[in-house]
């Protein structure tokens, strides 16, 4: 299999890049501070896939976290579309990503909301090279 390195300083603030490895999509996303907030607002006891935000990020080589990057498979747990985000000026009722195919929406942690979707965007294997630049396999 293949492996992708991204400069994750690249993303704007409430941005997001999507890049492919082989055929594969995953999303990065650069979340603001409020948006850092609401995935950590969460009650995920209510969750269909309960996960804190925190087990959802990698660590970087100092073993800290930076919760503004997110990085997830882009492919929904569903049936597989690609949901859209904002790049595409739709994120959803709940700040993240929505597939269009069949309704599911997706929180700012990538977290499956509400719709037919059963699990959460998964995370990718992902490594700190440094505090900026991530292999994603
Ligand atoms: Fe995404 Fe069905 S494939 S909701």
């Amino acid at each position: 299999s293949s492996s992708l390195d991204v400069d994750v300083s690249k993303i704007p603030v409430g941005g997001e890049i999507r890049v492919l490895i082989g055929s594969k999509p995953f999303f990065i996303r650069r979340r603001t501070e409020a948006e850092i907030a609401a995935a950590n607002s969460v009650n995920i006891e209510r969750l269909p896939d309960p996960e804190t935000d925190e087990a959802r990020l990698r660590p970087r080589p100092d073993g800290t976290l930076n919760p503004a990057i997110l990085i997830t498979s882009g492919v929904c747990t569903h049936l597989g579309c690609v949901p859209v985000g904002p790049n595409q000026g739709a994120v959803g009722d709940y700040g993240g990503w929505y597939c269009p195919c069949h309704g599911s929406h997706y929180d700012i942690s990538g977290r499956i909301r509400k719709g037919p979707a059963p699990l959460n965007l998964p995370v990718p294997d992902y490594v700190y090279l440094t505090n900026d630049l991530v292999t994603i396999s």
